[in-house]
C-alpha cells in the first residue's frame, strides 16, 4: 500500500550558518525521505528558515542592515549548503512569509474562540529613556550565578546559566545604557491545562514518541498542571504583530513550527495540490525530525496548536542527540565548530552522509565525530568494501557486457535479496547504523566471492573468458544490490553505479531481480579515498576566529566620558614618533598559562613565514589560553626584549581596557599575520 508521508526537519535559525551539528539532522531526515521514496511512497519533505526573534534583530542592527536583508541572505546560504549535501527538500520556505502569517492568524482565532488565550500583567524590564520594553537580549549585566560581566538577559555565556532578565545584577539597556525599570506589561498566554488530557493521550499512547521522550515528558511536565505559555512579546520585535493586540508580537516559537504548514501550503500552491490533503486528511503520516534541545516545543506546544487549529497531530516525532567532536562540545576557538561550507572546502559531502548514517541509531544519544573513525569508515567500508567490487570487475566486461543469463552464484544474489525486509525495517526505524551494518555484511560476502574467483587471474587466460564474464556479472549484480540498498544514504554513488550498469537504482525492488544481457559502461571513478590531512585541515581554527564567548557589543551607554576622565588623552606626538612603533598583526600559535603568575599567559606569536615571537601578556583573567590559539592579535613588534621572571618577552600584545578590563583587538576578515598597522 502506498503511504503518504509528510516529513520535516527543524527550521534552522536564520542568524547563523549551517554547521556539522545541524547536518546530523538534515542528513538523517534526508536518508529517511529518500528511503521512503525508494519504497514508492508519496513523500513531501518540507523545511524553511526560522527568521523571527531578537537574535536576528540584534545581528541585523550590528551589521547595519534590515532583518529582511539579513534573512534573505541567510536563506540563500542555507539552501546552497543543503543542496551541496544532497538534502532533497520538496520546498524550502521562510517563517517570515504571508502563508505563515495567515496560518498563524487562523490558529490564533481558534485559540481565542476556544477561550484559550488569557491576558495577564507581567513585570518586564523597561527602558525609561527609549520608552520601550526590553527583550531579554537587549539587557546586559552581571550573571546572577557566576557574576560574569556583560551577559545578556536570558543566559550566561560563561557558565551557561539561564535566568529571567529581571535577575541580572546591575542591568542596563543596550539601547540607552539606562538602568531598566520594572513595569507591568500586558502579556498574552495560551492556557494549556484544558489540552492536558489530549497531550497526555498523544504523548503516552499514540506511539508517536520514542520511549525515552514519552517518559521524560510524563516525569517532568505532565505530572502536574501545565503552565500557561507566554506567547507574546512587546515591540520592538522582529516577527508578526498579533492581529488583535496592537504592539504585541507572537513569540518566535509560536510561529516557527507553523512554518511547517506554511511551507506545505506554498509547495501545494506551486504544484497544484491541496493543503488539507496533507494536513487534515486521515491516514497521512506527519513525521518531524529534531534535536533533543527543542523537544518540549514539539511535543507539548506544537501538538496543542495543531489540535486547536484542526490539523492532524504528528504520527511520529523523531528526536536525535547532539554532535560532539572528539568527545567535546563543538567549539569555535578549538576549530571544531565546522560550518557546512568549511567542510566542503576539504571533504566530500557523501562521506559525511555515510559516516553519520553508520553512527545513527534510534536513540537520543549524542554522536561523536572522531576523525580516525571517519577516515576508516570511508576508506575501508565505502571504498575498500563497496566501491572496490565495481572497480575490480567492471573493466573486464566493458567489451562483453553482462552475461545473457544470470549464472549460478551459489545462492549469493538470492541471499542478499532476502535481506531486503530486514534492511528496510532498520531504515524505517531510523536505525541507520543497523541498516548500513547489514549492507556491509553483504559487501563482505561479495568480496569473499571476488577473492575466491580472482577475476584478475581469469583475465590472463583467454580460454576462461566466459567464466570471467560470469564472475563479473555476479559481482556487479551484488554491487548493484548494495548500491540500491545504500541509495538513501549515497544518492550520488547510486547514480554512478546506475550509469555504469544501465540501471536507475531508484526502486527498492530492483534488488530482487538480477541485471543480465546488458552493456556495461566505461568504468568511471566512483569515489575517492579520504586523505587524513584534509580532515585535520578542516578542524584547524579560522585565522581570525573570534573567541567562543565574544563579549556583547559595547553598549551605547559606555560611550559616555567616564573612561576618558579616568585615563586622559596623552600629549601630542608627531607622525614620526608614531612611525617608530612597529605594530603588526600576529597569529597566536600557542598559548599557555604561567601557573605561578596571576595574570600572565605565555603566547607564541607568528608573524608569518616562520618568524615567531614569545610574548608574555597580562590577559589571563579575561582569556583562556585555548580561546586564543588561531586568532589574530595586534603586537608591538619592535619593542626591546625584556627579561621577566619566567623568560624573555619579545614584544607586547595590544589590548584595550581600564581597571583590569582586557579587550584584545581583531582585524576584519582577510587580514594576515605580519601586516603592519599604519
Ligand atoms: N529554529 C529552531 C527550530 C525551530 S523548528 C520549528 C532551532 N534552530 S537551530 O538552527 O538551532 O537548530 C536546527 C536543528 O538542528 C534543531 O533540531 C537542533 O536540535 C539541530 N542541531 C543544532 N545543533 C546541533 C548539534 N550540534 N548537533 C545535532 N543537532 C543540532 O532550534
Ligand atoms: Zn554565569
Amino acid at each position: 500500500m502506498t503511504r503518504q508521508i509528510l516529513v520535516t526537519s527543524a527550521l534552522p535559525y536564520a542568524n547563523g550558518p549551517i554547521h556539522l551539528g545541524h547536518l546530523v539532522e538534515y542528513i538523517q531526515t534526508d536518508v529517511f525521505v529518500r528511503f521512503q521514496r525508494l519504497r514508492g511512497h508519496r513523500v513531501a519533505y518540507l523545511c524553511a528558515d526560522d527568521t523571527h526573534g531578537t537574535a536576528i534583530m540584534i545581528r541585523a542592527q550590528k551589521e547595519g542592515r534590515t532583518p529582511e536583508q539579513l534573512i534573505a541572505d541567510m536563506s540563500v546560504q542555507h539552501q546552497r549548503d543543503f543542496a551541496a549535501f544532497g538534502i532533497s527538500f520538496d520546498h524550502y520556505g521562510s517563517t517570515n512569509s504571508r502563508a505563515n502569517h495567515d496560518i498563524a492568524a487562523g490558529i490564533w482565532r481558534n485559540l481565542r474562540a476556544q477561550n484559550l488565550v488569557v491576558e495577564r500583567s507581567v513585570d518586564r524590564l523597561y527602558d525609561p529613556v527609549q520608552k520601550t520594553f526590553l527583550a531579554d537580549r537587549f539587557v546586559v549585566g552581571e550573571c546572577p550565578r557566576c557574576g560574569a560581566a556583560e551577559q545578556y538577559g536570558d543566559s550566561c555565556e560563561k557558565c551557561g546559566a539561564t535566568y529571567p532578565a529581571t535577575e541580572l545584577k546591575n542591568p542596563r539597556s543596550v539601547h540607552s545604557g539606562a538602568k531598566p525599570e520594572l513595569r507591568p506589561s500586558a502579556q498574552l498566554f495560551v492556557r494549556l491545562t484544558p489540552l492536558q488530557p489530549m497531550l497526555q493521550e498523544w504523548t503516552q499512547r499514540s506511539g508517536a514518541l520514542q520511549a525515552e521522550v514519552a517518559n521524560y515528558l510524563a516525569g517532568h511536565f505532565l505530572d502536574k498542571p501545565l503552565q500557561d505559555w507566554d506567547v507574546s512579546r512587546p515591540a520592538p520585535y522582529f516577527g508578526f504583530e498579533i492581529p488583535d493586540a496592537k504592539g504585541q508580537y507572537w513569540y518566535v516559537w509560536f510561529d516557527a513550527p507553523i512554518g511547517y504548514i506554511a511551507a506545505t501550503r506554498e509547495w501545494c500552491e506551486r504544484t497544484g495540490q491541496s493543503l488539507d490533503d496533507w494536513w487534515r486528511k486521515p491516514g497521512v503520516e506527519i513525521v518531524h525530525f529534531l534535536g533533543k534541545d527543542i523537544t518540549y516545543f514539539h511535543t507539548l506546544f506544537w501538538p496543542a496548536l495543531l489540535h486547536v487549529g484542526g490539523y492532524r497531530l504528528p504520527s511520529r516525532v523523531q528526536i536525535h542527540g547532539f554532535l560532539r567532536v572528539g568527545g567535546e562540545k563543538m567549539s569555535k576557538s578549538k576549530g571544531t565548530f565546522v560550518t557546512a561550507a568549511k567542510y566542503l572546502e576539504h571533504l566530500d559531502a557523501e562521506w559525511l552522509r555515510y559516516y553519520y548514517a553508520s553512527k545513527l541509531g534510534n536513540k537520543i544519544d549524542d554522536l561523536d565525530f572522531q576523525p580516525d573513525e571517519f577516515v576508516g569508515k570511508v576508506n575501508s567500508d565505502l571504498v575498500g568494501r563497496v566501491v572496490n567490487l565495481a572497480s575490480r570487475t567492471a573493466r573486464f566486461v566493458e567489451a562483453s557486457g553482462l552475461s545473457a543469463r544470470y549464472p549460478d552464484d551459489g545462492g549469493r544474489f538470492a541471499r542478499a535479496a532476502a535481506q531486503r525486509e530486514a534492511i528496510a525495517a532498520a531504515y524505517e526505524a531510523c536505525d541507520f547504523r543497523e541498516a548500513t551494518r547489514l549492507v556491509m555484511l553483504l559487501a563482505d560476502a561479495a568480496n569473499e566471492y571476488v577473492e575466491q574467483k580472482a577475476p584478475w587471474t581469469l583475465k590472463k587466460d583467454p580460454a576462461r573468458a566466459a567464466e570471467l564474464q560470469d564472475t563479473c556479472t555476479v559481482v556487479l549484480n551484488l554491487f548493484h544490490q548494495i548500491a540500491v540498498y545504500l541509495q538513501p544514504v549515497l544518492p550520488q554513488l547510486a547514480a554512478k553505479a546506475g550509469a555504469l550498469l544501465g540501471s536507475s537504482c531508484d526502486r527498492w525492488d530492483l534488488v530482487a531481480t538480477p541485471l543480465v544481457g546488458r552493456p556495461v559502461a566505461k568504468f568511471e571513478h566512483l569515489m575517492a579515498r579520504v586523505e587524513p590531512d584534509k580532515v585535520q585541515a578542516m578542524f584547524t581554527p579560522e585565522l581570525s576566529a573570534a573567541p567562543a564567548s565574544a563579549p556583547p557589543a559595547p553598549a551605547a551607554s559606555a560611550d559616555d566620558g567616564a573612561t576618558l576622565t579616568k585615563e586622559p588623552l596623552a600629549p601630542t606626538i608627531t607622525i614620526d614618533d608614531f612611525q617608530k612603533v612597529d605594530l603588526r598583526l600576529a597569529r597566536v600559535v600557542a598559548a599557555e598559562s604561567i601557573p605561578e603568575a596571576k595574570k600572565l599567559l605565555r603566547l607564541q606569536l607568528s608573524l608569518g613565514g616562520g618568524t615567531t615571537r614569545t610574548v608574555f601578556a597580562g590577559i589571563k583573567g579575561a582569556y583562556a589560553p585555548e580561546q586564543l590559539v588561531g586568532r589574530l592579535v595586534v603586537m608591538v613588534a619592535n619593542l626591546a626584549p625584556r627579561q621577566m621572571k619566567f623568560g624573555t618577552s619579545e614584544g607586547m600584545v595590544i589590548a584595550a581596557g581600564t581597571d583590569g578590563e582586557v579587550f584584545l583587538l581583531s582585524p576584519d576578515a582577510g587580514a594576515r599575520p605580519g601586516q603592519r598597522l599604519h
